[in-house]
């Protein structure tokens, strides 16, 4: 298929606000805090902040080439590549497109709340106080009110495409989520018992490095960068021959990790000062209490102690939490779209129907046995999904991929690149370090 049918980023700043949209979202400013707050703080940052160098940026970059390359879905660039062995093309592509809507089903449930959570406040200043509380209040009619609510807007963007729908919202959107948590993290350090969470946060206490705890920073890298399930592969494929990939992919992941990192600074100080208002956080051994639920507890009695402007604050922090968590879920469903669309020759609206359809039932199913298997989608989505595909693009950029046609490509946007330190690490890297360091973090607290 030609290029020029396809849709594209209109520019090299609307791929990155997309591709950094796609990274940041509720894996930051929720799964990040609530990681490093329940792993003992300081040691969990510095051990993702490793995972994020040394595997999720090398392997992001692998996945944007794998795209672009292939111009496609990743079912067809990965067939691109292996020549000889369509069929395995053909059920990894199908694997990574089963994976996103595994994250999407269940991603899906998680950015209602936070519909309800935004919502809440504006249905108490107009009256209806009991609306209001069945928002805040755990309950299946509610899950499922919101999640289809979600799932709703997720299918409208993506039906739109790649300029007009993706592109649109996120370069308009991202930057405003910066500025508010600029505004809050800026409030919470007026406040009494801020610097003991700083303290938790920027400390290491190496005590708790563990394995299971370089498992869970690995996990969260690649849950933050979209990696392994084909997102990124998409997302390669709408990016210019002009556009320098190494470079991108940097400021991604910078992008990425800055709101992590943001978050984090947010949220443990708030954690501390929601405890020293008399909120319970912690139970008497010191460990996390419903750690799930901690964006939940804290920010909005953060935001009762700001008095009135709190119902302001509140109200824009949620609205565009649901933002960044939406500028994520269309990138999970533009994954499975992309390859029914372009292999089936699906309209895009309608690929979008069903398939978001198709993940909502799976929502539904979640939502009606939330407590067996919310936290099971989750892991094997996130935990072994993410990564175990991961190792498979490493696989085949390493020993499939012809290293000259990988340069090739690379090059364009780059054409410096083979005098560069990047090339001389980047290719023996992904090929033997990747797959093995991903494996061994992997395997070893089996062993
Ligand atoms: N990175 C997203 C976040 O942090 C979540 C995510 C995981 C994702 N896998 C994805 C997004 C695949 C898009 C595609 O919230």
């Amino acid at each position: 298929m030609a290029s020029s049918s396809r849709g594209q980023f209109s520019s090299r700043i609307g791929f990155i606000m997309a591709a950094a949209g796609s990274a940041v979202g509720l894996g930051n400013v929720w799964g990040f805090p609530t990681q490093t707050a329940s792993n003992g703080g300081a040691a969990f940052l510095v051990m993702y902040l490793l995972m994020m160098v040394l595997l999720a940026f090398p392997m992001l970059v692998a996945e944007l080439t794998i795209g672009r390359y292939g111009q496609s879905n990743p079912i067809a660039s990965l067939k691109k590549i292996w020549v000889r062995n369509q069929a395995l093309a053909i059920v990894f592509g199908s694997i990574a497109m089963l994976a996103a809507s595994l994250i999407l089903s269940f991603y899906a449930i998680l950015a209602g709340w936070l519909i309800g959570f935004g919502a809440a406040p504006v249905m108490e200043l107009v009256g209806l106080k009991g609306f209001a509380e069945w928002l805040e209040t755990y309950g299946v009619a509610r899950n499922l009110v919101l999640t289809v609510l979600f799932m709703g807007l997720t299918v409208y963007v993506v039906q739109k495409g790649v300029a007009n729908g993706i592109e649109k919202w996120s370069t308009r959107l991202m930057p405003l989520l910066f500025v508010l948590f600029a505004v809050l993290i800026g409030y919470i350090f007026t406040q009494e018992g801020a610097i003991e969470g700083l303290e938790m946060y920027l400390i290491p206490d190496w005590s708790h490095v563990n394995a299971g705890l370089v498992v869970n920073a690995m996990g969260q890298a690649f849950f933050s960068l979209s990696l392994g399930v084909g997102a990124m592969m998409v997302y390669g494929s709408y990016l210019k021959k002009d556009i320098n990939i190494v470079r991108t992919a940097g400021q991604v992941a910078v992008i990425d990790t800055g709101v992590a990192l943001s978050a984090g600074l947010l949220i443990l100080p708030a954690m501390f000062v929601a405890k020293h208002n008399g909120v319970q956080i912690f139970n008497e051994v010191g460990e996390l209490i419903s750690s799930g639920n901690l964006v939940f507890t804290v920010l909005p009695s953060l935001f009762d102690t700001m008095g009135p402007i709190g119902e302001v604050i509140g109200l824009a922090f949620f609205a565009l939490m649901v933002i960044a968590a939406l500028t994520s879920s269309i990138a999970m469903l533009e994954v499975p779209v992309a390859c029914l669309h372009e292999e089936l020759n699906i309209r895009r609206e309608k690929a979008a129907k069903i398939l978001g359809l198709a993940i909502l039932i799976l929502s539904v199913i979640i939502v009606v046995n939330f407590s067996s298997l919310f936290d099971l989608v989750a892991t094997i989505s996130t935990m072994y999904m993410q990564p175990l595909l991961g190792v498979v693009w490493a696989i085949v950029i390493g020993w499939i991929w012809h290293r000259n046609k990988q340069l090739e490509e690379i090059k364009q946007g780059n054409p410096d690149i083979e005098q560069g330190w990047f090339w001389k690490i980047w290719p023996w890297y992904v090929k033997f370090v990747c797959p093995i360091a991903v494996l061994t973090v992997f395997l070893y607290p089996q062993l």
